[in-house]
């Protein structure tokens, strides 16, 4: 961030020039909304206003905190770095708060306040109605919601306000990362092609995505192998597998990937009938593959089988699944099929299981992955862990890797 200023860009002109008392951006990742932000609060100022910037987190909070700092150095009368508060020379004022810390935001009256990544806080229907908007109320303040989209939650309801002409307070702007003039087309074009479509939907095209939708396409184009026999591969290539355990109604699924071709050659599945019978199974199966890497979910039952398993010398790890690790081994997935980086089996169930597969939103904005009410997602899961044996330094499975235990 600049000294000075920047002139705004052509997107963000027409923003700022808008006469609504309250908007909302829904902007891509970097297409300059917290630029735009700091330009209407130093404006506000400079008029003797007094400013408010929320925030969700408090590390978003101490950038801008910073950034306010130097820009109003020179007409500073009083600074309070406890509570991130400058009252300038003029009467103006502006303080700095985490969305966190919103319920102890008492007392003040505002003439304009800025709410930046709106989408990103859980509560943001709870802050803005019980704490936000009245502090709006004594000088009739105007706010801003500035944010990359997280699904269809409240933020994406202030959105459509501003487009319901029954709301005329209200105003909407959409616009991608692509309509900053300052990001490099390139970088586009890379984060493209290192996420998701639907992940890319969201944080550069700034789209709210729905429920329940599709989560894995090209699935039909990359679904065409027929399983393969181990005795075709005379040139000893890397094998590796992906192991789902079976719980009650459901199977343990053994996928078997070519780590040289990315091509799936064997995927096993088979009903739950005693964990000795299928560790006999694995233990048969990475025999007849050599394989020489197994990562095989470890919740529950999961570790025990791994460690009778890993005792008996089978190069298998485990990867225990939370919410949090569960989305980057999808994504991994998802990515590989779309780009057609991987060649599956065509099996009816496990292709079916592929299309099936659904997100469902969270209320803190993320996503939960999951097979619908109902349906399997075994052979989803363990082509997602084979996927991951393949490469040893996915950068998107980063957070993965804190979830694996070596124990050989
Ligand atoms: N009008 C502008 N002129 C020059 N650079 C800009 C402008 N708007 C944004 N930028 C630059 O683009 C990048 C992203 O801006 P930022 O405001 O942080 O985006 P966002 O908050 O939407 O993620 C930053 O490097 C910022 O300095
Ligand atoms: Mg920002």
């Amino acid at each position: 961030m600049h000294d000075q200023l920047p002139a705004l860009h052509a997107l963000q002109k027409p923003i700022v020039a808008h006469d609504a008392r309250f908007k909302v951006l829904a902007c891509g990742r970097r297409f300059g909304k917290t630029t735009l932000a700091i330009t209407e609060i130093q404006s506000a100022l400079q008029h003797g206003a007094q400013v408010a910037y929320f925030a969700p987190t408090y590390r978003m909070v101490s950038e801008v905190w910073r950034i306010l700092k130097r820009l109003n150095k020179p007409h500073t009368a009083h600074r309070s770095e406890d509570e991130h508060r400058i009252e300038l020379i003029n009467g103006g004022a502006v303080e700095c708060w985490s969305l966190k810390a919103v319920d102890t935001v008492r007392g003040r009256a505002y003439d304009l306040i800025i709410i930046d990544e709106a989408a990103q806080f859980p509560n943001l229907e709870d802050a803005w109605n019980g704490a936000i908007r009245p502090l709006l109320t004594d000088r009739r303040g105007r706010a801003i919601f500035a944010s990359t989209p997280r699904g269809r939650n409240f933020f994406y309801q202030l959105y459509l306000l501003g487009e319901d002409s029954t709301a005329p307070e209200w105003a909407s702007f959409h616009a991608p990362t692509a309509a900053n003039p300052f990001i490099a087309p390139s970088e586009i074009l890379s984060a493209q092609s290192t996420m998701p479509a639907r992940r890319f939907a969201q944080e550069y095209l700034a789209e709210f995505l729905a429920d329940n939708s599709e989560v894995f396409r090209n699935v039909l184009a990359v679904s065409v192998l027929s399983p393969a026999l181990a005795s075709d591969f005379a040139d000893n290539p890397r094998f590796v597998a992906g192991v789902d355990w079976g719980r009650a109604h459901d199977y343990t699924v053994m996928c078997v990937i070519n780590a040289d071709t990315r091509q799936e050659v064997a995927l096993d599945r088979f009903n739950a009938v005693g964990w000795e019978v299928q560790r006999g199974r694995i233990k048969q199966l990475a025999d007849k593959w050599r394989i020489d890497h197994i990562i095989a979910e470890a919740n529950s039952i999961g570790e025990p089988n791994i460690q009778a398993l890993q005792a008996e010398g089978l190069p298998i790890i485990g990867f225990t699944m939370t919410a949090k690790s569960k989305s980057p081994l999808i994504e991994a997935l998802v990515l590989a099929i779309e780009k057609s980086d991987i060649q599956l089996i065509h099996d009816a169930v496990a292709t079916g299981e592929l299309l099936a597969y659904q997100t469902e939103q969270l209320k803190g904005g993320g996503w939960r992955y999951g097979a619908p009410t109902g349906g399997h997602d075994d052979t989803v899961i363990a082509r997602a862990l084979a996927w991951m044996a393949v490469h040893d330094h996915l950068p998107m499975l980063e957070i993965s890797r804190e979830n694996i235990f070596r124990r050989w």
